[in-house]
């Protein structure tokens, strides 16, 4: 059932426009490098109309995965598809297994504290994810690969980029993880002090340190990275022709290039320049 008739899901010619103009977002993303402003963690700013970071990151990044699925499982019967490959559905589960993680695990199970967002960049990742989710999704679904031979000859092509997607993720969730360790490390330390002196414990809220371990000895935003060596995997999966892999890697170097450049800026004025020493932002040895 077709919750907006030719939108969602999308029908072909509106899939091809979608996917198209969705290419020239690394335009959007120039303002990035002009202006600092960008009210969400560390450079989060007081404000009465903020979203709560933990129910704000859950309900902007779920909007992604379900839309992806929904489309995956409307759009094949819309077009006569009896069942889909499972090349698709695997880069299907790929995608769906990451933003488990990343909307519902990690903001409401396993993150001490997040920063309160802005509605304007709330709106803009919810928007992120909703058009990226037709990009792939449609590709999945119908406007990309349809029978097992269209997949044909390319399973090794296709382990190459399983592994790496995974390591990518692997690496991902380690180092978001050690930024966690941070703030559960602060929040012993204070239970231990209320336990002594009867106070209560302050939060962990706004926490920051150093992050040593891993690939953060060599770059500040080393999760990121680790993040975009999952989607080249991602890509390398479905293939040079999976333009919608291509551009969403693109869109997400284009998007956190310059605000790991901007973090690497904020410890340098929270830490000084000597204690962030040789690190890079974001790629190790390089940027
Ligand atoms: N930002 C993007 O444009 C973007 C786009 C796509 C995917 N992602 C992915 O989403 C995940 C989170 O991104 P993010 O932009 O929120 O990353 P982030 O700014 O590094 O923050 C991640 C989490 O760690 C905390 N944190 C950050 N630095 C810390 C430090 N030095 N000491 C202690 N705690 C620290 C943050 O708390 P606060 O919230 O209080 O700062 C937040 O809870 C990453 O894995 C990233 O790859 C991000």
């Amino acid at each position: 059932m077709a919750i907006v008739q030719n939108w969602m899901p999308p029908s072909r010619e509106n899939w091809e426009l979608i996917s198209y103009y969705w290419q020239f977002f690394p335009i959007l993303t120039g303002v990035q490098w002009l202006i600092d402003w960008y009210p969400q963690g560390k450079t989060s700013t007081e404000s009465r109309f903020n979203i709560p970071g933990k129910t704000g990151w859950a309900s902007m990044e779920s909007a992604g995965f379900i839309t992806l699925m929904y489309i995956m499982y409307t759009l094949p019967r819309e077009l006569g598809i009896e069942e889909l490959p499972w090349g698709n559905w695997t880069m299907a589960g790929c995608f769906v297994i990451h933003y488990i993680n990343r909307a519902v695990v990690a903001p409401l199970f396993l993150n001490p504290s997040m920063s309160p967002i802005n509605p304007l960049v709330w709106v803009f990742a919810f928007l992120f994810q909703m058009i990226n989710a037709i990009s792939i999704g449609g590709w999945l679904a119908g406007y990309g690969p349809t029978t097992v031979y269209d997949w044909a000859g390319r399973a090794w092509i296709m382990e190459v980029g399983l592994v790496i997607w995974a390591l990518g993720l692997l690496g991902n969730i380690f180092h978001d993880d050690d930024l966690r360790e941070i703030r559960r490390a602060a929040d012993r330390k204070q239970r231990k002090e209320a336990e002594k002196t009867g106070k209560a414990a302050e939060g962990v809220d706004k926490i920051y340190m150093l992050p040593k371990n891993g690939l953060f000895k060599y770059a500040l935003y080393a999760h990121f990275f680790c993040e975009w060596i999952e989607w080249a995997g991602f890509w390398v999966v479905g293939g040079w022709n999976c333009h919608p892999a291509r551009t969403f890697l693109l869109n997400e170097i284009a998007t956190m290039l310059p605000r790991s450049l901007q973090g690497k800026r904020w410890y340098e004025k929270k830490f000084g320049k000597d204690k962030v020493g040789s690190r890079k932002a974001v790629i190790p040895g390089l940027i």
